[in-house]
């Protein structure tokens, strides 16, 4: 389980609020549409935040059941605010408070590389999906850094080998050029988002993979 500190800084720093007023819808469709058909799916959105993605699956997606989760109370509160329909979750991703396959769409953005063991995180993944269920993790690259209390990263061979060893199979890797520029601009991020946009266009060098892959 984890700790109650890095929950207390989402609860109390992170900047939900510009993400709840500015949502970046453009890149979350984007990487959504590699979990299509999502019509009639079981959708989880894990480490949902200000569940931005949740919310495009049910309405432009018309996922049958929607969830999304995360353990930040200031996070849901902005997401149950644009989306009363869909069933939010205050939960840790490491101990997800859900049965045994019942989902067959999973989505998770920026939130696996938070979690205090990410094998355990995955484990929850695997338990929560049914076979054969397709799932969209977005993760970082090894230079990302940001504000966050707590934050794995590795290359794309250290991501891949961790996703395979927890039994997931992956279909594809696409890129994602990460946060816009702008975005909750302060003159560290907008150069740190500069470089990492100039990064993403060498192979293997883009500022977070997208992973598309099945549960075996
Ligand atoms: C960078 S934000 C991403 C939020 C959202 N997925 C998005 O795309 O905007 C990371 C999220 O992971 C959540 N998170 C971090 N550790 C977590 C844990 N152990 N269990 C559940 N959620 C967690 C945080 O509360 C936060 O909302």
């Amino acid at each position: 389980m984890t700790s109650t500190a890095p929950r207390a800084f989402y609860d109390s720093q992170y900047h939900y609020e510009e993400d709840a007023s500015r949502p970046d819808e453009k890149r979350i469709r984007r990487a959504l549409r590699h979990l299509q058909p999502i019509e009639g799916r079981d959708f989880f959105d894990l480490g949902c935040g200000a569940g931005w993605a949740a919310r495009l699956a049910k309405v432009d997606g018309r996922a049958k059941k929607v969830v999304g989760l995360d353990f930040s109370r200031t996070g849901l509160l902005h997401a149950r605010r644009h989306s009363p329909q869909i069933a939010w979750i205050q939960g840790d991703g490491t101990a997800l408070p859900l049965a045994d396959a019942a989902f067959d769409r999973l989505f998770c953005n920026g939130s696996l590389e938070h979690f205090p063991d990410i094998d355990r995180g995955l484990r929850e993944i695997a338990r929560i999906l049914r076979p054969g269920a397709r799932l969209v993790l977005i993760v970082p690259n090894f230079y990302v850094k940001t504000e966050q209390p707590m934050e794995f990263r590795t290359h794309y061979w250290g991501w891949k080998r961790k996703l395979e060893t927890a039994g997931f199979l992956v279909e594809k890797t696409g890129i994602d050029w990460g946060p816009p520029v702008f975005k909750n601009a302060n003159l560290k991020r907008v150069i740190a988002r500069t470089i990492g946009k100039i990064l993403s266009a060498i192979p293997f060098m883009q500022y977070q993979f997208i992973f598309v892959l099945t549960r075996a």
